[in-house]
Parts: C-alpha cells; structure tokens; sequence
C-alpha cells in the first residue's frame, strides 16, 4: 500500500515539548483518546471524523479508534505510546490509503517502534491507576470504562488546560487561516443577503466559500433574521427588508482549529434610525472591550465595561431610564444582552468547554448567578497568546420580556411601551464578535484575527447593496 501524507499543524518537536510539558505534572499515566466517527443514522453511514482537540494537542495523528499514552517523567519522546488501529483489509478500496506507522511516528516526533496496535491498549493499562482523556463517544467511552480507566483529577486536566490557553506561533497560525477563511465566508454571505433570497441562501454562499478554503463550519452557523435567539439556526425564513440579518459562523480548518466571527446587517443595506443606534452602540461596546484586552486584565470586568457601554446606549434610545452606571450596577443590561461578552476560541470554538468552568474560570471564580451574567463562559485574567471571542450584543428577546421574575425587578427603569414597540416590530438582534489574540506586555494591543471582516455601518451597507463589490 503506498503511504500518503498526514496533516498536522505542528512540527514533530512542538508535539514532543508539549508531551513533555504534560508529563512533568504527571503522577500516573496518561490515555487520551481520538474517538471515531459518528453514525448519523446507521454505522456505515458516520458524519466525518474529527479527533478530540487535546488528542491532537499532544499529537495524535488524526485517525479514529487510537490513543496517545504519555507516561509521568517523559521527555516527550520516550515514554509515549501512539495505539493505532491498522486498516482493514478492504479499508484503501473505499476509503482509500492511510499514512503508514513510519510516515506518523515522523511526524509526531516517535520511533516507529513506539507505535503499537490499538488492540493491545488493554494489557498496556493493565496494571490500573491510568487517567484517560476521552471525547463523549459512547464506544469510546465504553472502552475506556472495560479498561478501568480514571477521570482526570482537577490537577490533571489543568495540566492540560493550562497549556492550551495560550496558543503558540503553530497554532496561531493555523487560526489566521481559520480567520481569513471565515472573513471571506461572511463577505460572501452579505453579498447574498438581499430581498427575496432566503436565510438558506446566505448560508449556502458561507458554506461554499469555506469549502474553497479546505475548511468547514466550525459550528451549526446561525444565518437567520431572528437573531433574538441566540443559537437559533437557519430555518430557511424569506429576508425582507427591514429585517436584521444576524450572521455568526467561523471556519474549522483541517488542523481543527477555529474562528468564530458576527455581523449584523439590514437586508439590503438600508438601517432604520433604531437599528442604527442600537448597532453602534454595540459596537462602541465591542471596541472598547477589545481595546481591553490587555494582559492581567480580568475578563469579567470586560464583560462589565461592555454592559456599561450597553447601558448608555439603551438609556440614550430611550429604552432604559436612569443613570448607566447605576443601571450596570442593578445589571438592566441582562434583559438586551442577556449571555457573556465571549470566550476562549482555539481548537474548539468554546475552546477547552469539555473541561467546563474548570477551563473558563480562574481558581476562586465561579459564575455569577445573575441572569445574563450566568451565561459568561470565561473569567480569567488575560495572558499573552490567549485567544478570546468580544462578541456583545443587543436583543429584542419576546420569551424574556414574558418572564415576570425577570421584568418585573426593573419595571422602574424600563420604557415598556417602547421595548413592546420593538418586540411587535419583531426588531430581532444584534451582536458583533471578533477573535482577538492577547498581546505581550510589550504589544500595541491585541491583535484582531477578524480585523479584515468590516464592522463599519456604512461599509457594510455598501457591500450588502452592491456599491462595493
Ligand atoms: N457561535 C457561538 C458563539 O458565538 O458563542
Ligand atoms: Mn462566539
Ligand atoms: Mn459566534
């Protein structure tokens, strides 16, 4: 069988340090898994493999059914066990060829002679007390389960997580590919949002330009005028004018790793004096969260500068009364931007969310309990090389404002035949997201790997209508 090429995002020798970074925190050893393919609807009809994210981390060739072992004390070479599951016999007539050991162990950063048959993971674990890393794959699962394999202690996985928040130039480079393929997706999605296409169309022309870049959706994409909800799906509903088109999609490239961008925009270019206003603010609120994003800063009180600034602008559109800080205080803002100003973005597009607040929340943190607030994903202190999402917004939410236990503590600051105004006007959402790399101490600032995407009101209008093209 003639060998074939295996993609990987980075060197043998990044593979190997991170292995080695891994296992000095290491008491026993460590089985990560790369799961396999789901079925959609019967087995032989699966949806496409995609390994789990620390799985490829560490350097696991991207091929289902196998298994990295890192022993405690490895150097990131020896000590390491790649487990693969050989093809079958029929395998390269319909699936075609698959690299060999040599061509994977090169890669990775092994001897060939360190690759073993899936098969044998079982007497390879069978002196017990191994950690496993294993994606929610029920077969997965039950394997790790009949090996008598461990969940990781908190140390373990923040081990892991630890090493993942901040991305190096590999990774980095492989999320500007994911950005530059979604910035040319999402142009592609204006240029087809007008009167009389439907939502289904403006995903269509997404879709295909990610293809052209070898990627593909790094999440159900959301191409939908109710962008009230938040990750309500295309349902295929007519755009007519006057509507909001809220778009918010990304690339996963082949290496899994991800962008995640939104823009908001009237279907045919022309913004209503609200929309415009309320578009602004949000993203006056954006901009400002990202010049935030600054080393040592705490992503919570980001989330605060945002609500703030969200604040000021639903008391100038007449839709809250009082002062915007006071109002920030009693949290008003969580009934128009009622989830966290973002998240870690990197292999997954909540990056590392399988870990849970774990990942997202320094040691002492926890989530606030606070409606809106209780749905910020991430709150740590930025540190360079961290990538994050700053994606606030402002929504007309109908299922919000029927909640009296919500409404009801702020019926002193709220203008509710306003609000009922734009709810009966079926205003929709706003929300504009960017991924931003945290910067050095030294840095001008972070950098926005979505900066090429146009956020301008004007600019975007003029490509939605034709003027730019
Ligand atoms: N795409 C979902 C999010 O922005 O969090
Ligand atoms: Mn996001
Ligand atoms: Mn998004």
């Amino acid at each position: 069988m003639s060998d074939t090429q295996l993609h990987m995002t980075s060197p043998a020798k990044a593979y190997q340090e991170r292995r080695a970074t891994l296992a000095k925190n290491l008491t026993r050893p460590m089985v990560i898994f790369s799961g396999h393919a789901l079925a959609r609807s019967y087995a032989s009809n699966p949806h496409t493999f995609r390994a789990e994210s620390c799985y490829l981390y560490f350097g696991g060739p991207p091929l289902e059914h196998a298994a990295l072992m890192i022993e405690p004390g490895s150097d990131g070479q020896s000590g390491c066990t790649w487990f693969r599951t050989p093809p079958g016999p029929d395998d390269p007539l319909w699936l075609g060829p698959t690299p060999s050991d040599a061509t994977c162990a090169a890669a990775i950063g092994i001897e060939a002679s360190q690759v073993k048959d899936y098969s044998t993971l079982e007497s390879a674990t069978s002196k017990g007390n191994i950690a496993c890393i294993s994606p929610p794959h029920p077969e997965t699962l039950a394997f790790a389960c009949k090996l008598k394999l461990a969940k990781p202690t908190d140390e373990e996985s923040l081990a892991i997580i630890d090493l993942r928040l901040i991305k190096d130039e590999h990774e980095l480079a492989a999320m500007r590919y994911a950005a530059k393929a979604g910035v040319a997706a999402h142009i592609a999605a204006m240029r087809a949002t007008r009167t009389g296409n439907c939502e289904t169309d403006v995903q269509a022309a997404l879709v295909a330009e990610l293809v052209r870049h070898n990627c593909r959706e790094s999440f159900s994409s959301i191409c939908t005028i109710r962008g009230e909800v938040l990750h309500g799906e295309c349902a295929g509903r007519k755009l007519h004018k006057g509507s909001l088109m809220l778009v918010d999609a990304g690339a996963e490239e082949t290496g899994c790793y991800t962008s995640d961008m939104t823009r908001t925009y009237p279907v045919d270019g022309e913004w209503t004096e609200v929309q415009r206003h309320l578009y602004e603010t949000v993203l006056r609120a954006e901009q400002t969260a990202i010049k935030a994003c600054v080393p040592g800063k705490r992503y919570l009180d980001i989330h605060r500068l945002a609500a703030q600034i969200i604040c000021e602008g639903l008391v100038d559109a007449e839709l809250l009364k009082g002062t915007p800080a006071e109002l920030a205080d009693r949290g008003a803002y969580g009934l128009f931007f009622p989830h966290g100003v973002g998240h870690l973005l990197g292999m997954g597009v909540h990056d590392l969310e399988d870990f849970g607040d774990l990942a997202g929340y320094a040691s002492g943190r926890s989530r606030p309990e606070r409606f809106g607030d209780c749905f910020l994903r991430l709150d740590r202190d930025l540190a360079p090389g961290m990538v994050v999402t700053i994606e606030p917004g402002i929504y007309l939410v109908p299922s919000i404002w029927e909640r009296d236990a919500l409404v009801k503590p702020f019926d002193d600051v709220v203008n509710r035949s306003a609000v009922d105004a734009l709810l009966d006007d079926e205003f929709g959402g706003i929300r504009i997201e960017e991924d931003v790399v945290i910067g050095s101490e030294t840095s001008a600032g972070p950098e926005v790997l979505t900066a090429a995407l146009p956020n301008d009101p004007d600019v975007v209008s003029a490509i939605i209508d034709g003027t730019i093209i």
